[in-house]
């Protein structure tokens, strides 16, 4: 398994180039089987998850050409399968995205029940009621979703917690369905706008995306188009706070500032000169040590739950106390356990995680079972004095493109073992 080797004390400077959003790829992957027209989509980042999904979609009997790195051609043709397997879509929770599709699609799918996940349990419960509302019959058998509705007719759904992935299925699955659906208390992630442009395009009805309520008029078919893929939220506020914590200056290039408000203002907030164009943010601690910075986690717009964990590497060698609270996931402060080990000093008092800055952290051999966690703990290596190795990177390459090549253009000391 690959490990990252990195040597701390590096205050980073340069500019780094951000990759199209994993979190706005997978559900625009998925949509592509909501047609038998070619769709085309650019700015695909190269990322496990996201070779995943295009897997799957193989697996359904859809042809996926990549033309070049970052552009592929999604399609021309009807999916033939309607089951998701267990084998990808227990790598892969958010495989769960073809359940919508292929269901309005196809009137039928069997889709594997993702299972529990290391940052809490994660059911998929509001997928499943909004598909019951839209006249689909829905049985749990063997492990599987299985999902059945000659077609679905338009609904009002009120979801019962803000979902991401969930208003997505829902969404996808109404562009089809007879007649008009209205979701309510839908997440307003701007991942969720770039799924309704992408939809738009195709031939969708849609009124609202972005805001907590959700019109779609239900059409007959949807037709081809193509789609650029927005910029990663998640990957450039990672490269700020890399860039805050090493006390550095970083310049994300292909960024969207519009998108990153909340992280921005604590980012601000933990001392850091942040200047924004249309397309770049420029972050400049000119040698600071960051300030703690109280937050706590929400849908968007609040702070993303995808940074927590950035953020408590930040506190964890920031000056002062300061506490992080995590509304979203129950189980997600696994990073914290492994920041101690390299000399942090937190508390946790269950959703919340209360820090002391510390003047340096140590370098150490640490690990994390899931992606932000692992990204944090390249963070705190960052700082670390000695060398530090995170082991498990796979979680990292799930969500973070060529992560050793982009930190060490910035300056970092890093490098990819492979045992
Ligand atoms: C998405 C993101 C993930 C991010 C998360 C929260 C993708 C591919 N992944 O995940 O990176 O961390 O949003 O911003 O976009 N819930 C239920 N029942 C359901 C569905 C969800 O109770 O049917 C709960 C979850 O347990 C969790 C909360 O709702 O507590 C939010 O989860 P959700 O927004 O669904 O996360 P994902 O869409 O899986």
């Amino acid at each position: 398994m690959d490990r990252l080797e990195i040597t701390g004390g590096v205050r980073l400077e340069g500019d780094v180039a951000i990759s199209g959003a994993k979190n706005a790829t997978l559900p625009v992957l998925a949509a592509t089987l909501l047609t038998d027209a070619p769709v085309s989509v650019s700015n695909v980042p190269h990322l496990n998850d996201v070779t995943t999904m295009i897997a799957l979609l193989r697996r359904l009997g859809i042809d996926v050409a990549m033309h070049d790195a970052m552009r592929l051609e999604v399609g021309g043709g009807e999916a033939r399968e309607h089951v998701a397997p267990y084998e990808l879509v227990k790598t892969m929770r958010a495989s769960i995205l073809v359940l919508g599709p292929l269901l309005a699609r196809l009137g039928r799918a069997d889709v594997s029940l993702p299972g529990g996940c290391a940052i809490g349990a994660r059911p998929v419960n509001i997928h499943v009621a909004g598909l019951k509302a839209m006249g689909a019959e829905v049985d749990i058998e063997g492990g599987y979703i299985r999902a059945r509705a000659e077609r679905l007719r338009g609904a009002r759904l009120v979801l019962d917690t803000v979902t991401v992935t969930g208003t997505e299925n829902l969404l996808m699955a109404a562009t089809l369905a007879r007649g008009e659906s209205v979701i309510e208390n839908a997440a307003r992630e701007p991942e969720i706008m770039d799924l309704a442009a992408l939809l738009t395009a195709m031939g969708a009805r849609i009124e609202g995306a972005g805001t907590d309520t959700i019109h779609v008029q239900g059409v007959d078919t949807l037709g081809g188009a193509s789609h650029r893929i927005m910029a990663d939220r998640i990957e450039t506020g990672t490269y700020l706070a890399a860039g805050a914590i090493t006390g550095g200056r970083v310049r994300a290039l292909g960024a969207r500032p519009d998108t990153l408000d909340a992280v921005l203002a604590k980012l601000v907030e933990a001392g850091a000169d942040v200047s924004v164009g249309d397309d770049w943010i420029e972050l400049s601690m000119d040698g600071r040590r960051p300030r703690a910075v109280d937050l706590v986690t929400a849908p968007y717009p609040g702070f993303p739950t995808d940074m927590q964990a950035q953020f408590c590497a930040l506190n964890a060698v920031a000056d002062g106390a300061a506490t992080i609270t995590e509304t979203v996931f129950e189980n997600r402060f696994q990073h914290v356990l492994e920041m101690q080990r390299m000399g942090a000093d937190f508390r946790l008092q269950g959703r919340t995680a209360v820090s002391r800055g510390v003047a340096g952290l140590k370098g150490a051999p640490v690990m994390a079972t899931d992606l932000r966690a692992s990204a944090s703990l390249v963070l705190a290596a960052l700082v670390a004095d000695g060398v530090s190795q995170v082991e498990r990177i796979y979680h990292i390459d799930r969500g973070y493109e060529r992560i050793e090549e982009k930190l060490g253009r910035l300056g970092a000391r890093i490098q990819r073992l492979h045992d």
